[in-house]
């Protein structure tokens, strides 16, 4: 452990120092015979001790993956780091030479061998499967990384054939209904954004380029059969300035003079034309949207927001978004539920938050992205005990019946809950017919399980749980991937 104050760096957070292969993990239950695939998930995992370990971000890890197989009833798992141009700088330096990215250094740059990338990019964010190629990404850089997808060597980069421009986002959608991908690239020095579909395999098929009047963090965004969404909040970011992280700062900041409410962005996904909103008291940030459709003249979009309130209204981005580095729950408590109604047209946003409890990591049933929606999925906090750290629950939301529902796994103490991932069943019959599958951190083992649940049964015993003798940092984003 470099730094005992800063909790980026440990419990559940700290960095996982080995890359294991191990078959046959310790099952109790019974994973569904149905259930063949393999669960990617990475995050943060920084390999040399910081620059500076005090001001360490949780954002600014080396990316590492964790795979999950399970086939037959039977799972194994590897986890390796991506070797990204910079994590390969530092190897052969043998130690961090980089200031991160989201969080500040504190200083300024030190040098860097000559040829070397100005910045780290960590590849930290999220793991595709894309056509037979499997991708780690994050959100700054201009390609993606591609990774053999049963040792996860680190083959390489990915970026479509030199076809697009600007830094590649995190959290591209599939749209099953028109069996397309959708993604944007933006650029901040530039400053347009460039939303592209692509067809399975990841070949271009169409770009539509914004201009950009502002430089806005962005992290994910929605889609309905129409349309590209995005909300922008208060954070700037400029990660490749010379003004920013060469000089110690944080690449993200807020301009005092700005608005500090959400600008809302259309994109036609066919004519490219554009529609900007701009709410009244709108002072929130996005995290993550569940999903998006059209209903008549509205565009429903749920999704997670964090409102600008209380302690929040004087946040620094680089010491304080998402989680502010302090003792209690209280971090994980922001984050919320809400249901936007939008009429386009005529400019009215209407917001409700949905439930009494936190929300975070939100996902659906991804076969119906962009259309209406019935359940979603997310961890949450729900009833907290005064010791509880992080999130303590996942949940499920039934937009019909505005019932929700919490799977804690354990009456005895709180396990720690990543986000979870809808899987189909292979014959799928309705909305939640299939599994969730989730990483659960135990703090009392120190380490970590795949928890498998019926999501038709949300609240049930769990179908399985499977336990390493390790901890997998507390981390993002995953995705299956059938075989
Ligand atoms: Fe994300």
């Amino acid at each position: 452990m470099w730094n005992d104050r800063n909790p980026f760096l440990q419990g559940p957070y700290e960095p996982l120092y080995n890359e294991y292969v191990i078959d046959d993990l310790h099952v109790e239950g019974r994973i569904p015979l149905e259930l063949n695939g393999v669960l990617y998930r990475t995050g943060g995992n920084q390999h040399f001790q910081p620059l500076d370990p005090s001001l360490f971000h949780w954002f600014d890890g080396d990316g590492m993956v964790h795979a999950f197989k399970l086939k037959d009833g039977k799972a194994s798992y590897r986890n390796r780091l991506v070797e990204t141009d910079g994590l390969k700088v530092e190897r052969a330096a043998g130690r961090a030479l980089y200031n991160g990215i989201y969080g500040h250094g504190g200083a300024p740059q030190p040098s860097i061998p000559e040829g070397a990338p100005k910045i780290k990019v960590v590849a930290g964010v999220n793991v595709i499967g894309l056509g037979k190629r499997l991708l780690a990404l994050h959100e700054v850089g201009h390609h993606y990384w591609e990774l053999n997808p049963i040792t996860l060597e680190t083959l390489g980069s990915f970026n479509f054939d030199g076809q697009t421009e600007g830094m590649l986002t995190a959290h591209p959608h599939f749209d099953a209904t028109a069996n397309e991908w959708l993604f944007y690239a933006l650029d901040n020095e530039k400053k347009f954004l460039e939303c592209f579909t692509t067809d399975v395999n990841g070949t271009v098929k169409t770009k539509h380029r914004v201009v950009m009047p502002f430089t806005p963090w962005n992290h994910d965004f929605t889609f309905t059969a129409q349309h590209y969404i995005f909300f922008f909040g208060l954070i700037n970011w400029r990660p490749w300035s010379e003004d920013r992280i060469p000089k110690g700062k944080s690449s993200w900041f807020i301009d005092p003079q700005e608005s500090r409410n959400a600008k809302i962005l259309f994109v036609d996904r066919h004519s490219g034309e554009t529609t900007w909103l701009h709410p009244e008291d709108s002072e929130y940030m996005l995290g993550h949207f569940l999903n998006a459709y059209q209903e008549g003249e509205d565009v429903i979009i749920d999704a997670s927001v964090t409102p600008l309130c209380g302690e929040l209204q004087d946040f620094k981005p680089e010491n304080y978004y998402p989680f502010p580095l302090v003792e209690g729950p209280s971090a994980f408590e922001e984050p919320q539920l809400w249901r936007f109604v939008i009429n386009r047209q005529k400019g009215v946003v209407e917001h409700q938050r949905i439930g009494d409890f936190s929300a975070e990591f939100v996902r659906p049933n991804e076969a119906i992205q962009g259309q209406k929606h019935r359940y979603g999925y997310m961890a949450a906090v729900h009833v907290p005990s005064p010791t509880t750290k992080g999130f303590n629950c996942l949940a499920k939301y039934d937009y019909r019946t505005a019932r929700a529902q919490f799977q804690h796994v354990s009456s005895q103490y709180d396990l720690i809950p990543g986000e979870p991932v809808f899987v189909p069943h292979p014959e799928a019959k309705y909305e939640d017919h299939g599994w969730i599958l989730s990483l659960w951190y135990d703090p009392v083992r120190n380490a970590s399980e795949l928890i498998i649940l019926d999501a038709s049964t949300f609240d049930g015993e769990p179908l399985a749980r499977i336990k390493l003798d390790h901890h997998v940092p507390l981390g993002f984003h995953g995705n299956w991937v059938t075989i």
